[in-house]
């Protein structure tokens, strides 16, 4: 069944509930104004629903299957509305109502809950029908972070509502209450972390179709839900979906009766079992993104958890089935439990992820290259599952705000992910403490906050969904927010430059800047953009004191940036003039050189030939978290794409092209997490999928392929109304193409290095002006065509 397709207005708007009184929606659109009334959702739903599920002791933790029967006669549109406090899915007439995981995905359920509204029209019959859903835990009471259940209540509950419009007369409303019953089933267990265990021999078969038996099914429970949340709206993004089905490659016997299935790609999701077996049968399933040297799985970085489904086979017939409730970050499956060898069709992978819309290609001429953007592309499916995660197998699966806000850019070239970022935004916000500063991790559950470079997340991420897609909604609607956090930076720094505290350069490989650095450099940054988000803001503002109030705070900022500025120059340059970054380590100059808001204009050459003097005479030392993204840009940005495409391509160690060379189909999340030879690395600490050093990927869009949006910072115009071509040749590539489909359509660049020739094709959508800049040549050639070939001698 189709999900309603929201409009934009709706998807932004929000109803306020406190207990069980609303106050009408407030809706707004893309650029954060108001918008017309008509256009809110119907969040008046969620107060004509009571709260249902099962409370008895013996139930435990079964997920719950829940039910009403109902009649309707002839209609002409029936729409269905789900939330709960756990995880659901809806059924109706026997069916699932979409092929979805995890409604109503990540909140902070406390301020903010989610619900899904589908249009289930082709669905109803007319006569008897029965609409169901079965609840699991969730994030809501389930395993999360490093293994805290019950983290925002003890109660499952669930609350939906079917209305359908006959072809004359009033709605009929079918909502959860008291009339509706409720049974456990053969869903035994269900968690993010445990995994999901399943006994085919209870299935009551057409349990969600009129007519069913109704032996052992009981009344719901109604009503006292562990909280009532304040604000209740529409999903913003796109539900979680399987996005890609992966079938084994091989099967392995590494002992006998352990087979071992190998899906050839690392990803997060679940299996699809597909056996023949006597009832009774308990076949077991344990994921895992690596293997022992013996061929066993690798579990050790899992930190313990126990990351297993089980399956009870009912007799007969081929049965297949997949969990409901839970995910696994895995390549290999481990299947035991089995009489005889199973064939290779008895495992099938099931990626899934947050659906949107794919925007980005890339492809070039070195395999390695296409294989470091693929291993980026694949760890951004595993870990945009409702929230950005770090990963998605250990117990961990956070959103952690520094590996969001690195890779946001990347994110935002390789798909349409700005209602996706904009959620985490509010995430974020929704968690922003007392004393302002951002979580960690959002939604909260676990961790302190204020490391920098991870809270900046709560500037950052605003900006760069405005910088890309022209979205301020995100910005607008938390400025409050954000400049509370601001104000905080200033109480922690009062000297200007900022204290010692957080993460560093995390997982560096080599020396780091201090902590001090990180600090100062990231609160000037943000000064920069809380500026020109204020510039954007005040063209939008609703009224001449919303306007005065915007700009107040661009002066402010920008007083700030400068200030902040002279401070890291007196603080961390060296006053002797010899051209060296405290600390004298990669990160420090990325920042130095790749933040705006520290660029000095006197010693920024000078820096930037130290920077190229390190990276080139100390090839075993590579950045961090903290460097990754801007290493590859600056690079570029100070003349030296030799360096760049040299760290890019090599396949030894520290470089990207070394986990590639060692069979990685995603990103890691150290540079060694396994060496060659059979070493792991330190397991307490090891993801092999883990996205931030994939933020090397915003460079093949904006430095190989050389993308750049030419219209920043102008509230209703896109950004890529103005495309500025800029290509960066170098390293092994002869050629590379690639692309990025904005709003505007799709923005396509092809180039080729032939005998001494390099040709640039470039394809714009309509209306889209470009400013080519062929390498090597000052020369700005403007044009307006929709696709033409430009050239220059290959030597430039
Ligand atoms: C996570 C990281 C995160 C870090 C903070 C780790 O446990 O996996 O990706 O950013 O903690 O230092």
């Amino acid at each position: 069944m189709k999900e309603i397709a929201i409009t934009l207005a709706s998807l932004l708007a929000g109803a306020l509930f406190s207990g069980c009184a609303t106050r009408s929606a407030s809706s707004r659109t893309a650029d954060g104004k108001a918008a017309a009334p008509d256009s809110a959702p119907d969040t008046n739903w969620f107060s004509r629903a009571e709260w249902i599920g099962l409370d008895a002791a013996e139930a435990g933790k079964k997920p719950r299957y829940l039910r009403r029967d109902f009649d309707v006669g002839k209609i002409s549109r029936a729409v269905l509305r789900v939330t709960a406090q756990g995880s659901v899915v809806p059924f109706l007439n026997g069916e699932k109502v979409a092929d979805e995981y995890f409604t109503p995905g990540w909140s902070n359920y406390r301020k903010r809950l989610y619900y899904r509204e589908y249009d289930v029209t082709d669905h109803l019959l007319q006569g008897a029908n029965m609409v169901g859903a079965i609840l699991g835990d969730g994030w809501f009471r389930g395993r999360v972070g490093t293994g805290r259940t019950n983290a925002y209540g003890s109660r499952t509950r669930v609350k939906m509502e079917l209305v359908a419009y006959p072809k004359t007369g009033d709605p009929v409303r079918i909502a959860t209450d008291a009339s509706w019953t409720v049974a456990t089933g053969p869903i035994l267990s269900s968690d993010f972390q445990d995994g999901e265990s399943y006994d085919a021999r209870l299935e009551q078969p057409g349990w969600c179709q009129p007519g069913s038996a109704t032996n052992g099914w009981r009344a719901v429970d109604v009503g006292r839900p562990d909280f009532e949340p304040t604000l209740v709206e529409p999903h913003p993004c796109g539900p979680v979906v399987v996005v890609a089905e992966l079938p084994a490659r091989t099967v392995e016997e590494p002992k006998p009766g352990v087979f071992v299935f190998d899906l050839g790609q690392n990803f997060a999701g679940i299996a699809r079992l597909r056996v023949k077996a006597p009832a009774g049968t308990e076949v077991k399933l344990r994921f895992a993104e690596m293997l022992n040297a013996d061929g066993t799985i690798y579990t050790a970085n899992l930190r313990g958890i126990r990351a297993m489904d089980t399956y009870v086979c009912k007799g007969g017939d081929v049965e297949e089935w997949s969990p409901l409730f839970t995910f696994h970050g895995f390549r290999y499956v481990e299947l035991t439990g089995l009489p005889g060898k199973p064939g290779a069709d008895a495992v099938k992978g099931l990626a899934l992820s947050t659906r949107m819309r794919r925007a980005g290609t890339f492809e070039c001429s070195n395999p390695l290259v296409n294989q470091i953007y693929s291993n980026a592309w694949w760890s951004q499916l595993s870990n945009y599952i409702d929230v950005p995660t770090d990963c998605p197998q250990r117990n961990e699966r956070l959103g952690w705000t520094g590996d969001a806000q690195v890779f946001a850019r990347t994110a935002l070239y390789n798909a349409d992910a700005a209602a996706f970022l904009g959620k985490y935004v509010d995430a974020l916000n929704d968690d922003q403490a007392g004393d302002g500063h951002y979580p960690d991790v959002a939604p909260t559950v676990m961790c302190g906050g204020s490391s920098p470079a991870w809270g900046d997340a709560g500037v950052f991420i605003p900006w760069e969904i405005f910088r890309l897609t022209g979205d301020l909604g995100p910005a607008r609607r938390n400025w409050p927010k954000m400049k509370r956090y601001m104000d905080f930076l200033d109480r922690s720094a009062p000297e200007g430059a900022g204290p010692h505290r957080g993460y560093g350069d995390w997982l560096a490989y080599g020396p780091q800047p201090s902590k001090s650095l990180i600090f100062t450099a990231y609160n000037a940054q943000d000064c920069e953009i809380m500026r020109n988000l204020a510039d954007a803001l005040a063209k939008v503002a609703e009224g001449a004191d919303e306007r005065e109030a915007f700009k107040a705070d661009s002066r402010r900022f920008a007083e700030k940036t400068k200030t902040l500025r002279d401070v890291f120059g007196k603080t961390f340059c060296s006053p002797t003039n010899d051209a060296t970054v405290a600390g004298d380590a990669q990160t420090g100059y990325l920042l130095r050189l790749g933040f705006t808001a520290i660029h000095d204009g006197v010693t920024d050459a000078r820096h930037a030939e130290r920077l190229a003097k390190i990276v080139a005479e100390r090839p075993q030392q590579m950045c961090g978290f903290v460097g990754v993204n801007l290493f590859l840009p600056v690079l570029s940005q100070i003349g030296r794409d030799d360096l760049a495409y040299q760290r890019l391509e090599r396949t030894d160690f520290p470089g990207w092209g070394y986990s590639v060379a060692q069979g990685a189909t995603t990103i890691w999340e150290r540079w060694n997490s396994y060496m060659k030879g059979g070493k792991f690395g330190d397991a307490g600490m090891n993801s092999f999928n883990h996205y931030a050093y994939g933020s090397c990927v915003q460079w093949f869009y904006e430095g190989i392929l050389g993308i750049l949006p030419g219209a920043v910072g102008q509230p209703g115009v896109h950004p890529f109304s103005t495309v500025v071509i800029a290509p960066h040749p170098g390293g092994t590539l002869t050629w590379a193409k690639g692309s990025h489909e904005c709003a505007l359509g799709r923005i396509a660049v092809e180039w080729k290095i032939e005998a001494d020739e390099f040709a640039l094709t470039v394809e714009l959508p309509k209306g889209v002006r470009g400013e080519i800049r062929l390498p090597g040549q000052t020369a700005v050639k403007v044009q307006t065509a929709r696709k033409a070939t430009y050239r220059c001698p290959a030597s430039n």
